[in-house]
């Protein structure tokens, strides 16, 4: 699959593009600064051995089969206006986490409850929204020598794009866990808080999640 990553100069986007490059799929980085993403994916490429094309945010996602968003919450409000259009009749996964550091409480949802259901609301409903990928690290996907030792948690309104979005988790070897409609995502981003904290305490670059008694 055709995957444009907004973002994908940064550490998450960076490590995505990298563990789906690994199981086949094609990579289109997207930045807000065409050069920095040309940067960026010929890093991928050379560490890839595949070839990855960088271009800005509206480019990338008119060309991928299914976006990625993959920049801080705080680029959502200015960047999803721009690529609205072209995200329309495409399954767009949100890997944002709504956090603020520094301040009184580390996670900062926006009032319809998560970053995720706000994109929902920005692109509309000629784009399928899917939660996901918020629980595995960039340290984690970066490190290529070993498998994931996490869960993908994923969670929207439509059962195809899950289904879609499942299958790209599988091909980095994730096992998949479908945690129900696009309401739950701010559970879902929260848990990254936690994750956060728990980085913090115990000097951990990549604390996860998985879930028993299955
Ligand atoms: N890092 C992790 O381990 C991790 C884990 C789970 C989820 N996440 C979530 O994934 C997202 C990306 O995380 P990250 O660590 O990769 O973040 P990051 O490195 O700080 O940012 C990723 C990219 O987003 C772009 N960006 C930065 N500020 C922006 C803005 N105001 N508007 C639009 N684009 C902006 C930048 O690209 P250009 O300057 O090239 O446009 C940057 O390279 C975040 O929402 C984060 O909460 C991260």
């Amino acid at each position: 699959m055709k995957i444009a990553i907004l973002g994908g100069t940064g550490k998450e986007g960076a490590g995505l593009g990298l563990r789906w490059l690994k199981a086949g799929h094609s990579i289109i980085v997207g930045s807000r600064d065409a050069e920095r993403a040309r940067a960026k994916a010929r890093e991928l490429s050379a560490q890839a051995r595949d070839e990855v094309s960088g271009m800005t945010n509206p480019e990338a996602a008119r060309a991928g089969e299914l976006v990625v968003l993959a920049f801080p919450y705080a680029g959502l409000a200015a960047t999803l206006p721009e690529v609205k259009e072209a995200c329309q009749g495409k399954v767009v996964v949100s890997a944002v986490v709504p956090l603020t550091f520094g301040g009184a409480r580390l996670f900062t949802p926006p009032p319809i409850g998560s970053a995720a259901e706000e994109a929902q609301q920005i692109l509309g409903p000629g784009a399928r929204v899917v939660a996901a990928f918020h629980h595995i690290a960039a340290h984690e996907l970066a490190s290529l020598e070993h498998p994931i030792e996490c869960d993908l948690l994923l969670c929207g309104d439509a059962a195809a794009a899950k289904q879609q979005v499942a299958e790209l988790g599988a091909s980095m070897g994730l096992r998949v866990l479908d945690a129900g409609p696009l309401s739950n995502a701010g559970l879902l981003e929260g848990i990254t808080a936690l994750l956060a904290t728990i980085n913090r305490r115990y000097k951990l670059k990549n604390s996860g999640i998985k879930i028993t008694g299955l």
